[in-house]
This record gives structure tokens, sequence and C-alpha cells, in this order.
């Protein structure tokens, strides 16, 4: 089957150009190995995580390097880090030869920290997550992004619950001192339930029995695997405000379903979830559209203690930003853009845009003028928005 092309490919190719190294990051399946093969075809291919290799490495990790021809990808890096010293030492050799190492590696701390302190200035570090809607019309909030569950929805339970014992046992372990495994897997389920909410460590403690810094360091860990994402609030003060606990969401809406038990559309519809999913779905999508552009993650919400609330604040060039706000229901009103109305008054105008997400209005495609300077947007009409209106695919009337 051929490959469905990636959004971040032409980051890569500049990073490649630029940088004597290139590192992709990424949560577990998100399709690392795949874009790197593919993007450099002609490069030696070495899979750290084969024992054989290992055991090369640590007998003579010299002779290892010497006998390869760069370009070369080193898969899972994690297992040989001690690689990079050695790498580093060639690379500032030859500085100016660029493209030559490139390295995967799942994102488990402090492995991947230490891979990318080492490399500082000379190796690019790109972050690859699961599919986006942008990428392929076959993403949506039950089937998630990642690439085998898009390719075969069918089957996604099993994936999911293969997925998670793997993510456990083999990421979640070996990162941290997880001694019950049955109480980290209630955890993910928990988290999944407080989907949208501000973060509440010991309301997520509680119920599990544990410590608030045991939370506290498992959400680390998710956040870190890149599983679960933590928006913070807007700190800028408009006048009022303070919250400080940032919103958790799932990361992908497919896993998020699945840790709800959510297993078709149609219970989909009917859960309390929906519109927790939803947002957390867009979410996710604005971030995919940041990281796949080669830009930092940035996305906050806004809360202040009058209880004026807006799900979210997209920053964009120039400290000008957009308000965001996600609506689950079919049919949109303009008294959905009140709150985002309420604080563009406080911004000194530098809230450009005022946009509803919906799933798909009633109204059809051509309903994009809620009120006066308020969009009303489906969520691929979104994307292609966050992604400067190029590739933007038509929504065909419901
Ligand atoms: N662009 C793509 N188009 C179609 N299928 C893809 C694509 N990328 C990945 N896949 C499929 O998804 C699966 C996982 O991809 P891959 O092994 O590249 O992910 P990974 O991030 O390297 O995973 P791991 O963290 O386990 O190393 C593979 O079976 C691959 O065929
Ligand atoms: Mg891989």
């Amino acid at each position: 089957m051929p490959l469905i092309p990636r959004q971040i490919g032409p980051v890569l190719l500049a990073a490649l150009r630029r940088f004597p190294a290139t590192v992709l990051t990424g949560p577990r399946r998100s399709g690392k190995t795949t874009l790197l093969r593919s993007a450099v075809p002609k490069a030696q291919y070495v899979l750290l995580e084969d024992p054989d290799i290992q055991d090369r490495v640590r007998r003579d990790p010299r002779a290892f390097l010497e006998a390869l021809r760069p370009p070369v990808i080193f898969d899972e890096i994690q297992h040989t880090p001690q690689l990079l010293n050695y790498i580093r030492t060639i690379v500032d050799g030859q500085p100016r030869r660029m493209g030559r190492w490139l390295f995967t590696g799942s994102q488990e701390a402090p492995l991947m920290q230490g891979i990318t302190e080492s490399m500082a200035g000379r190796a690019a570090v790109l972050q690859l997550l699961p599919f986006s809607i942008a990428e392929t019309p076959k993403v949506d909030m039950l089937v998630g992004g990642f690439p085998e569950v898009v390719l075969h929805p069918r089957d996604r339970a099993l994936w999911y619950a293969s997925y998670l014992q793997t993510y456990i046992e083999r990421d979640v372990r070996s990162i941290a001192n997880v001694r019950d495994l049955t109480v980290f897997r209630r955890f993910l389920s928990l988290v999944a339930s407080r989907n949208g909410q501000m973060l509440n460590r010991t309301d997520l403690a509680a119920p599990l029995g544990i410590s608030v810094p045991t939370i506290s360091e498992w959400l680390h860990i998710l956040e870190l695997t890149g599983q679960v994402i933590l928006v913070p609030p807007y700190f800028e003060n408009f006048g009022k405000r303070l919250i400080k606990s940032p919103k958790v969401y799932w990361g992908d809406a497919g896993l998020a379903c699945h840790l709800l038990g959510i297993q078709s559309q149609a219970e989909l519809e009917r859960s309390p979830f929906l519109g927790s999913i939803f947002e957390g779905f867009v979410a996710s999508e604005i971030l995919k559209s940041q990281v796949n552009r080669g830009q930092h993650k940035e996305l906050y919400y806004f809360r202040d203690q009058q209880g004026l609330e807006v799900d979210f604040l997209v920053p964009q060039p120039n400290a000008r930003f957009w308000l965001v706000e996600v609506k689950a229901s079919k049919t949109v009103k303009p008294s959905m853009a009140g709150p985002m109305l309420a604080l563009t008054g406080n911004t000194g105008g530098r809230a450009t845009r005022r946009i509803v997400v919906h799933r798909k209005a009633r109204t059809g495609p051509s309903f994009r003028a809620l009120s006066k300077g308020v969009e009303a947007l489906t969520v691929d009409q979104f994307a292609s928005e966050m992604n400067g209106g190029k590739g933007a695919r038509k929504t065909s009337a419901s």
C-alpha cells in the first residue's frame, strides 16, 4: 500500500540540508521509522534494538561507526546512547557535511533528553505526532490518528489494548517506578475521564489510593511520552484573572475513546464525554499543525475569575492570537461567540480571529460567518486555516 505523505516531510528535508544530524522523536507507533526510511531511501539503516548490534556497539563503538557509510539512520537510539559521543566527534570534525546522521527514539526521558543535550547545536530535533486530519481525512474522533488504526480502523479495539500494554510495560516501566501496573492502567482511564477539565491532582489521587506526588510523576510521564496534552492558562493579564492549573487532554482521541469504553460512533454520540473528546481532538489538531510546520507547540485556554471562558487561544506571529470555541453540537448559534467577543474587547486588537469550531453545521460548508467578526468552521476547514489556508479539503454538505 502506498504511504500517506507526512506533512512534516518538507521540514524534515530542510533540517537535513541544514544540520549534520536530525533526531525524530514522538509517541510510539506514530510513523517515525517509516518517515525517515522513506525520506532518505539511500541511507543505511541500523536498528539499535537488535541485541547483536548493541553488543557490537558495546565492544567497539569506533569500529562500528567506521564500518558505516553515511547517511545512516540509527533507529531507537535510546538503546545505545553512548554512540552519540563518538558521532559528535565525527560531526565536529566535518561540521559542514549535512544530513548524515539520523536518529529516532521514542520519547523516553531522561534518555531522549541526554540525546538532545549531547547533540546540541548539531542536530535538528523534530517531533512526529500521529496523523492529522490535514494528512488524511480518515482521522476522526473514534479512530484517532495512529497510522495502524487509520489503515485498519475495524481492528482498533485490539490494537489499542496491545498498544497500552506495550506502552505501559516498556516505556512507562523503563522510566518510572510503577510498581502496580493495574493501578497505572486505571490511572489512564481516570485521566481520560477528566479530559478537558482543569487538572486537579488530589482528585486523581484519591480514587486510586496513591499520593499526589506520584500522580504528578505519572502525568509527567504521559506528557513526555506524548500521550497527554497539558494546555496552560493564558498568563497575560487582560485586566483580570488568575487561574493556574492547566487543562488536560488525551493526545489521541481514538485512544481516549478506547479508555472510556466508547466503541462505536453511536456510543460516542450518546456519550457525556462527546464534548470534551471533541475539544481534545481540536487541541491535538492545533498542536499537530504547529509541529508539522516545524514550530513550537503553543496553545492556551482563557478563564478569568469572573467566569469568562474561551476554550483556546492560539498564538500567531507578532503577539496576535486567534480565539477558538469548540462546540460538539451540530448546530451553531451566534450566542456561542459571546465569550470570544467579550474577551476581544480587552485584548487591544490582538485577537485577530474568532472561530467557532463545530462538527458539521446543518447549513453546510458555505456557512462561515456566524455573526459579525466570528467564523464558524468545521474541523477540516479549521485545520486547513491553521495550515495557512493551503490544501483545504472541501467538506461536503450533510
Ligand atoms: N506514512 C504512512 N503511511 C502509511 N502507513 C504508515 C505510515 N507511517 C507509518 N505507517 C504504518 O504505521 C506503522 C508504524 O510505523 P513506524 O514503525 O514507522 O512507527 P514508529 O513511530 O517508528 O513506531 P515505534 O515507536 O514502535 O518505533 C507501520 O506498520 C507503518 O506501516
Ligand atoms: Mg520505529
